[in-house]
């Protein structure tokens, strides 16, 4: 039997659509982000976010559809994002998903966004479970065993900023421009990543957890007693500083993948676009003989197919949500 489920993501500046069908093809997935709005303001502005998921999330619904051939008559459940996110963006794309369940009489189904960028990988992969998961985005770092398509658990967070806040960070005090992770990665492949030393902590083997906030400090302490005068310095900074994130984030998935024994390991989220991470990944759980999956570019960043792959297993599982279900808007436990 063919499922061809509508994904409908609204979580943050990314007002996206897609159908996928069976959970692993991708027949259209569009993405209107927002960036350019938010980017004289250097950041996210909810109330900005939830109004623009307002103006365009009929017409990106619409172009997911044409773009997929398929019929709203041929959709067989709408999966939706229900968290964490900024909740008045999340709400933009419940209300969609509620008004497209009721009035089609189908099934809709919530999804953890975090659980979904690590679904995404099944557009592009067959990965047979366990295997241990690391999520990078703008807004978390976290470590996850997972069981199956339905079943994954937590078991190493960052304990204050994720990697790509501590990116754009960085790019902010810098005077990069926003959001400065793409920008650092780019001024990074020039430069010196031993040049300079940031600080690495956690790295106990036995600790799965990440910190961020003391790197971007001591990057501001750095620049405020050495002012950045040439290009090369500056080149040598963004390398020097990736490093010391590419290192903590590969170190700990090394660790949580010992710990329970996987011979698979799965990064994604936004970060996971990173070239060094990419790189040094392959580099390191080859050497260790454990498989590294990575999606492609398009599949780290937010998008709606890997709402819709996660929305089809649960589906298959009988998970379902009712029409009164409410967002959320930080982690689940
Ligand atoms: O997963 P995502 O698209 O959105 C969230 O759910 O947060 O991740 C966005 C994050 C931003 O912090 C952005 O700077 C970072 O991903 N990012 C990168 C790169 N491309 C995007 N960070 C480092 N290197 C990159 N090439
Ligand atoms: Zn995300």
């Amino acid at each position: 039997m063919e499922l061809n489920i509508l994904g409908i993501e609204s979580s943050c500046d990314e007002t996206a659509a897609a159908v996928v069908k069976n959970g692993t093809q991708a027949l259209s997935s569009i993405v209107s982000s927002q960036v350019d709005t938010h980017r004289e303001y250097g950041g996210v502005v909810p109330e900005i976010a939830s109004r623009k998921h307002i103006e365009s999330i009929i017409a990106i619904v619409d172009e997911a559809l044409n773009t997929s051939g398929t019929a709203l008559d041929d959709i067989d459940a709408v999966a939706v994002t229900q968290g964490p996110g900024l909740v008045g963006s999340l709400m933009v794309g419940l209300s969609a998903a509620k008004g497209i369940s009721y009035s089609l009489g189908i099934p809709m189904i919530n999804v953890d966004h975090l659980e979904a960028h690590i679904s995404a990988i099944h557009l592009e992969h067959e990965v047979e479970f366990p295997f241990t998961a690391l999520i990078v985005s703008g807004g978390h770092t976290n470590l996850y065993n997972v069981r199956s398509h339905t079943d994954f658990e937590i078991v190493g967070r960052t304990r204050d900023d994720a990697a790509g806040e501590a990116f754009d960070k960085a790019a902010n005090i810098l005077g990069l421009g926003y959001p400065g992770g793409i920008e650092i990665d780019r001024l990074s492949k020039k430069g010196n990543p031993d040049k300079f030393r940031f600080p690495r902590p956690f790295m106990d083997k036995d600790n799965l957890d990440f910190s961020y906030s003391g790197l971007k400090t001591s990057l501001l302490y750095h620049i405020r007693d050495n002012p950045v005068q040439d290009d090369e310095t500056l080149q040598d900074i963004c390398a020097s500083y990736q490093e010391s994130i590419v290192d903590t984030l590969i170190a700990k998935t090394v660790s949580a993948a010992q710990k329970f024994n996987s011979s698979r390991v799965v990064i994604c989220g936004g970060v996971a676009c990173n070239s060094r991470l990419r790189e040094l990944g392959r580099e390191k759980f080859n050497s260790l003989g454990i498989d590294l999956f990575i999606p492609s570019p398009k599949y780290c960043t937010d998008n709606a197919a890997m709402i819709a792959a996660l929305g089809f297993h649960r589906l298959c599982k009988g998970q379902r949500a009712e029409l009164d279900t409410a967002t959320y808007s930080t982690a689940l436990a």
